[in-house]
């Protein structure tokens, strides 16, 4: 059988990945096919058991179903464990084992313009969600100086903070607070939906405080400059736009079902392609 694998989520109508992971089979030389399968919520233990039936090799699982889907697999691995949330599963011998290639993806990316180790950056994060928490696990276990989380509801930050096991050097903040401290910060994270298309007008806040060497990232891909990574470029700070932590976390998902690495640049450009945008 050919193999098939493919996205479920709700929506997916609007997802890149069947168009960066149907390049990667076609250029890996595999006859198989990624699918975007819209499955609502009440529908999601139906289709686990359908896309078992069926034989599906792999699949993502995006928002709403990352954690919800957790109880209906096989096995987690430990990374997706920690993290809490599953983006990618893998059939293994007839049982599905669920993965998390998220941290991994946004780590790939922000790794290509650090030139100091992570242990000795301080890092801000804004937002607290699924995002956040997989981005704060994944390189709190790294060590940072330091990784201060802010967020509108400051609960969710202290409940991130308090959840993690990795003991590293961590506060809670409000917006406000975080935007008057910001020098104080090497790498500045944003994990939220604010600046997204259509709202691209939105930002968390201004980056005047930053420090001249600070690096800003922002996990939103459409727009691929937000507002936030515009006004860092204004202001002479490097940048990581969303598309690295996109491609990323597709690019460690194609190789646990292929176990061959594919083209991340050329993953790269048909999203920047298709988002009509030039990267920053
Ligand atoms: P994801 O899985 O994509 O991270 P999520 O779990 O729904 O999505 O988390 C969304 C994050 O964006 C949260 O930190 C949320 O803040 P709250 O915890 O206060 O809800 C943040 N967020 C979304 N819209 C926002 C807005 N308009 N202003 C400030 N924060 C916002």
């Amino acid at each position: 059988m050919k193999p098939l694998y493919g996205l479920i989520g709700n929506p997916v109508g609007h997802s890149m990945s069947p168009d960066i992971h149907n390049a990667a089979l076609k250029d890996a030389g595999i006859d198989g096919h990624y699918h975007g399968f819209q499955v609502a919520e009440s529908d999601l233990a139906h289709a686990i058991r359908g896309m078992k039936a069926l034989g599906i090799s792999g699949f993502n699982v995006t928002v709403p179903h990352k954690v919800e889907i957790m109880q209906y697999l096989d096995k987690i691995d430990v990374t997706a464990e920690r993290l809490g949330a599953v983006n990618t599963v893998r059939l293994e011998e007839g049982q599905f084992v669920g993965y998390n290639t998220d941290g991994e993806g946004f780590l790939h990316s922000l790794l290509e313009v650090l030139d100091q180790p992570l242990s000795e950056l301080s890092f801000l994060m804004i937002g607290a969600g699924g995002a956040a928490r997989a981005i704060y696990t994944t390189i709190a276990e790294y060590g940072p100086k330091c990784f201060d989380i802010t967020n509108r509801t400051i609960e969710k930050a202290e409940t991130l903070i308090e959840s993690t096991s990795e003991k590293v050097p961590s506060s809670a903040l409000p917006l406000h607070a975080a935007e008057e401290r910001l020098r104080e910060y090497d790498v500045i994270i944003h994990t939220t939906s604010i600046g997204m298309s259509p709202n691209v007008e939105g930002t968390p806040f201004s980056l005047a405080n930053a420090k001249d060497t600070a690096v800003v990232c922002d996990i939103v891909y459409n727009p691929i400059e937000t507002k936030l990574l515009s006004e860092a470029t204004h202001l002479g700070l490097k940048t990581v736009d969303g598309v690295g932590m996109f491609v990323g976390q597709a690019a460690r998902a194609f190789e646990l079902w292929t176990g061959i690495t594919p083209d991340v640049e050329r993953m790269k450009s048909i999203v920047i392609q298709k988002l009509g945008g030039t990267p920053c």
